[in-house]
């Protein structure tokens, strides 16, 4: 939630910040602002809306552009509505110290009394300019530098937060601080330039050099000087660990997509064969994950495990429980991260905890993982993005390698997630006896298939853009599955509803019976996932329910399957997989119905609103 980014050195600060701003709006996008420093002198500029709305009210009030130094921010509301006054960068009562800031200081309400007592006023709603007004009054009521005065405050706050701040008489001395919310340093040409930002993407233009910030540390930027590490609580100097990104910039650009959601969509192919390269040796017969490897006794001994995630990566984890059970015969629970934290749950000392995270910056995520390192759990992390908060934590872990996920609503992903959910599960089954030698050589074989069976399943977009013409109006949706694709009906939905703001529910398809049957008339869509496997005689059962209430059904069944297409009204046929992985498959078609009818209602497919792609308050 929100993104900050901020410049010092001696190029044209505007276009490396509101550049940088584009790319950080999957973070937030109501409302944004920025600050260019000259001559001991600031200009800003903020407005409700995206970073394009900002640059056309920069162009409008003919803002003046000069400077090399700068601080923006892209806002995703917590304190105070989205508009012009509650957008960042805040700036003290004196106008003299300008702050931008994510995370959420909540111990605001308390500080804001003490400030008001003492002579300050407030413009905004925001935990901010609350926080910018507390550094004001201690570095005035300690005559201390503003880096002193940073340090106290930050000691007096609770929260989280990473800032960054200049002094309008100083301003080539930024301090930076985090505790919770990331934050990164580019450092750049020469060592005499440097990028700030909540994520590096933004500034990789200019250099792959950079240092994250850690918990609990400020640095003391300054203007062609070396950079200055500090722990917050007792000032000690630390050496900074400067690593090298590996990122390549196609892999932030659209090319010929219109949206990174679908681009995503298409890259899920590739992906699997990059993750699966690495990984998987057939010939050998070898699963390759490092983390379990070298913790073999833990998983071998485990008597259960536990998953913990939030929004998409809840679903891949219900579809890690079916897995990890039906293959390794271990008992997995599957839990929400922000009900994990508050429900004193119980975790003995060498339990297994795995939690998900695309972004590795979720908060509920990282609490969970917390409390469950703090009560002796062995944690293990499934994350996309390299270096993150979460994947730093964990005791071992695993990369799913899928690249920038840039579009809000999760895909690609997903899919990478499953694909390591698989060879854990099959690599806990070699450990653990339960997954035998012919059984492996078949999963092998159909993982082998998988990458090149998703691209056919892509080639039913057409027929999927036919069907979404006809529903695109349509007010609710219900996608049902049951097993394993149960999980799937619940992405499915939550991917229509993230992205094109139609109601949808995912249910197991027997539950449909104890409450969402009432809702099915002709003007009902209902999605079921039918392909053929144990129970598909049930969901035949549960169709001619829907038809018997007018429902309409969209199916998505398997090639060849002549009985479906007597009573559904529109099938989707996908390849045939073994059950246990069509999840990979199956969540394909729902992915682009997703897509085209929030195409076809004209939404903003990619930053859909009140959303925010890594959610790093609680
Ligand atoms: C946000 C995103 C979702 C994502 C969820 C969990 O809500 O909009 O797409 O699934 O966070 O994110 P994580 O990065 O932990 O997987």
């Amino acid at each position: 939630m929100c993104g900050i980014i901020g410049y010092l050195g001696y190029r044209k600060a505007y276009h490396i910040l509101i550049n940088g701003l584009k790319k950080l709006e999957y973070r937030g996008y109501d409302s944004s602002g920025i600050a260019l420093f000259h001559n001991n002198e600031y200009n800003l500029c903020k407005t409700i809306g995206k970073v394009s709305d900002l640059e056309k009210t920069i162009f409008s009030k003919k803002m003046n552009l000069k400077g090399s130094i700068g601080l923006g921010h892209t806002r995703w509301a917590t304190h105070g509505l989205p508009n012009n006054v509650n957008a960042h960068p805040h700036v003290s009562n004196s106008n003299e110290l300008i702050m931008i800031h994510n995370g959420i200081i909540e111990n605001h309400h308390a500080i804001k009394i003490f400030l008001l007592k003492n002579g300050f006023f407030f413009k905004s709603e925001t935990d901010t300019e609350v926080l910018v007004n507390l550094i004001e009054y201690l570095k005035i009521e300690n005559k201390s530098s503003l880096e002193e005065a940073v340090r106290i405050s930050l000691n007096e706050v609770i929260g989280t937060y990473s800032i960054a701040i200049i002094e309008k008489s100083n301003p080539e001395t930024v301090i930076l601080a985090k505790l919770g919310s990331p934050i990164s340093i580019g450092i750049g040409y020469n060592e005499k330039e440097f990028f700030i930002a909540s994520d590096p993407i933004s500034f990789l233009n200019y250099t792959k050099n950079v240092l994250y910030l850690q918990d609990g540390e400020m640095v003391i930027l300054k203007k062609n000087k070396k950079l200055d590490l500090r722990k917050i609580v007792n000032n000690l100097k630390i050496s900074p660990i400067i690593k090298k990104l590996k990122i390549n910039l196609k892999e932030i650009e659209k090319g010929k997509y219109k949206y990174f959601m679908l681009k995503e969509i298409y890259e899920q192919p590739k992906i699997i064969l990059d993750t699966l390269k690495s990984r998987l040796f057939i010939s050998n017969e070898i699963i390759y994950i490092n983390g379990v490897d070298s913790n073999k006794e833990i998983f071998t001994k485990t008597k259960s495990i536990t998953i913990i995630a939030c929004g998409t990566s809840w679903h891949a984890s219900l579809i890690g429980e079916y897995l990890i059970e039906k293959l390794d015969h271990i008992p997995v629970e599957v839990e929400y991260a922000s009900e994990f934290i508050y429900k004193d749950p119980i975790i003995n000392p060498k339990d297994i905890i795995i939690v998900i995270s695309q972004s590795g910056e979720t908060a509920d995520t990282l609490s969970a993982l917390k409390l469950a390192k703090k009560k002796g759990a062995f944690v293990f992390g499934i994350c996309n993005v390299v270096g993150s908060s979460i994947a730093r934590y964990v005791d071992a872990g695993v990369y799913t390698h899928a690249g920038p996920e840039i579009g809000v609503a999760s895909t690609k992903s997903f899919t990478a997630q499953i694909i390591i959910l698989i060879l854990l599960a099959i690599k806990l089954g070699k450990y653990r006896s339960t997954v035998n030698k012919s059984f492996s050589q078949f999963l092998y074989k159909e993982l082998d298939s998988i990458s090149e069976k998703i691209n056919r399943t892509l080639e039913l977009n057409t027929t999927l853009q036919k069907v979404s013409n006809l529903y695109y109006n349509y007010n609710n949706f219900l996608y049902l599955g049951r097993g394993i694709h149960f999980p799937v009906a619940l992405e499915g939905a939550l991917k229509l509803k993230e992205i094109s703001y139609i109601h949808a529910e995912g249910y197991p398809a027997a539950e449909m019976k104890h409450g969402p049957i009432a809702l099915i008339d002709e003007k009902m869509p209902v999605v079921v996932l039918a392909t053929k496997n144990d129970f598909y005689e049930k969901i035949m059962g549960n169709i001619q329910e829907i038809k018997a209430r007018k429902g309409i059904v969209i199916a998505i069944a398997n090639q060849n399957d002549c009985q479906i297409d007597m009573i559904a009204d529109h099938v989707i046929n996908i390849p045939n997989i073994c059950d246990i992985f069509s999840p990979l498959l199956t969540v394909i078609p729902l992915q682009l119905l997703a897509y085209q009818i929030a195409f076809l209602r004209k939404k903003n497919i990619d930053q859909p609103r009140n959303l925010a792609k890594s959610v790093t308050v609680e």
